[in-house]
């Protein structure tokens, strides 16, 4: 299905240098932008393309940069997130350390569409490789005058930096993001208001995805309108999936959004499979805080429709039957992982990573994590189970950001598919402890 879009040109020796990617059409869409094109008409293509947020949430970009608050007189930032610590999604990190150019041509002109002259990319700070590889880029588009004072001889200026984070999961959450970036603790903000009105230092500021931002250049050089027709209905465009787990071909891989699940795990051009021929279990396929599906779940929705990769089809069936495509991250599970184990462990990461603002998530996390470690550890109660699910459901809508259901959803969904695993844990410890030792 349908051909590249981001990862066209990866293959190409030397891609990650400046002459190599200018050589292969690389900077053509912000010559093209910044000359040809007006502001409004660079944010009409983005808004015409269908383009969603690839960070999580899949909120259209173009609808996002039309409430920045153009008004006030104060500077406008854009802010790139590239803190990427979700469990299981790995795609921005690749993304920005063979395709660097790409995203500082996304944010060229992403900033001249927002009357933007200052851009940071908020990196997470255990990706201190890629700051060198994108200060490298950064350095190289100076050089060439797609950076700094004038650019390309048009009244246009900008400069980006990279900020690298200090290790936190909240601080992706774009306004503990912002926080951090401002010196101070990585706490999210209460919201209204939002960062489109006050956001950076107070001022106006978008905060975009790694990929979403890659995603610019490209639709100003194919035009919105041809990519909107890439993809299916409102998920248009090609998406970066991040596949691990019990899978042949573990790797990031774009595909046309509408793939259907099934040939994505299977086809050998994707995940080749189960791995060591095992039967498939279970899928997480947005990164570890959207709700796992079973098998016979994730193949086809409830209404006995192949399951596609795109934001509706994975959600058809909302959380009774349904799931997210978030950022990506698929995790593929065969017929011997234990669900408990699993639960137990994404629990733990929640449990770490609040921040302690507001007590359904800081203590919810935490008496989740205890509960689900005496499950596992053979030393539950039936009643443990029901517990579970009702601290879940009081995290969930109680909280200042997400992190509060991101760490309810994968709880509440195990125990909703996978009930009898929990009991099997409760009812016959001894035997599933014995067959985890044996695996
Ligand atoms: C706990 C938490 C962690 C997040 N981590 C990331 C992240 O690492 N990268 C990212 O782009 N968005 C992350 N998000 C989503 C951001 O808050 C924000 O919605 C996103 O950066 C917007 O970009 P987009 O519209 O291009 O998707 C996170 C959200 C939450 C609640
Ligand atoms: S939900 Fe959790 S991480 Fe988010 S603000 Fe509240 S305590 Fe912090």
């Amino acid at each position: 299905m349908g051909g590249k879009i981001l990862l066209a040109n990866i293959d190409i020796p030397g891609i990650r240098g400046f002459d190599v990617y200018r050589a292969n059409g690389g900077y053509n869409s912000v010559t093209k932008a910044l000359r040809e094109m007006s502001q409004s008409q660079v944010n009409a293509e983005v808004t015409r393309s269908g383009l969603r947020g690839r960070g999580g949430a899949g909120f259209p970009t173009g609808l996002k940069w039309s409430f920045l608050d153009r008004k006030s007189d104060k500077p406008r930032y854009l802010v790139c997130n590239a803190d990427e610590s979700e469990p299981g999604t790995f795609k921005d990190r690749y993304l920005m350390h063979h395709l660097p150019h790409l995203l500082i041509e996304g944010l060229i002109i992403s900033s001249y569409a927002l009357g933007v002259n200052t851009c940071y990319i908020y990196i997470r700070g255990e990706f201190k490789y890629l700051v060198g590889v994108l200060e490298k880029a950064i350095k190289e588009a100076h050089q060439h005058g797609f950076l700094g004072d004038r650019i390309l001889g048009t009244d246009f200026s900008l400069n980006i930096w990279v900020h690298p984070g200090a290790g936190a999961y909240i601080c992706g959450e774009e306004t503990a993001l912002l926080e951090s970036l401002e010196g101070k603790r990585g706490n999210p903000r209460i919201k209204p208001p939002f960062p489109a009105f006050k956001g950076l230092y107070g001022c106006p500021t978008v905060v975009n995805n790694v990929e979403t931002l890659a995603a610019i250049g490209p639709i100003i050089n194919m035009g919105g309108e041809a990519y909107s027709k890439v993809g299916r209905g409102k998920s248009t465009g090609t998406k970066l999936i991040s596949a691990c787990g019990s899978i042949n071909n573990p790797g990031v891989y774009e595909i046309e959004m509408g793939l259907p699940v099934e040939d994505f795990i299977y086809n050998p051009e994707y995940c080749g499979g189960i791995a060591r021929d095992r039967y498939l279990k279970a899928v997480i396929p947005g990164g570890s805080s959207v709700p796992i599906l079973p098998a016979e779940l994730i193949l086809n929705t409830a209404k006995g429709e192949r399951r596609l990769l795109t934001y509706e089809s994975l959600a058809d069936g909302d959380f009774e039957t349904g799931t997210m495509l978030g950022s990506g991250g698929f995790i593929v599970f065969d017929e011997d992982a234990c669900i408990v184990r699993n639960t137990w462990n994404l629990t733990r990461f929640y449990h770490h990573e609040s921040c302690g603002q507001c007590s359904p998530c800081r203590e919810g996390t935490g008496w989740m994590e205890k509960v689900l470690y005496r499950l596992e550890h053979g030393e539950g109660k039936k009643s443990d189970i029901d517990l579970l699910v009702r601290i879940a459901k009081n995290i969930e809508g109680h909280t200042i950001c997400p992190l509060g259901e991101a760490a309810a959803w994968p709880v509440a969904s195990a125990i909703r598919h996978f009930r009898e695993e929990f009991e099997e844990h409760v009812l016959h410890p001894a035997e599933v402890i014995e067959k985890e030792r044996r695996l």
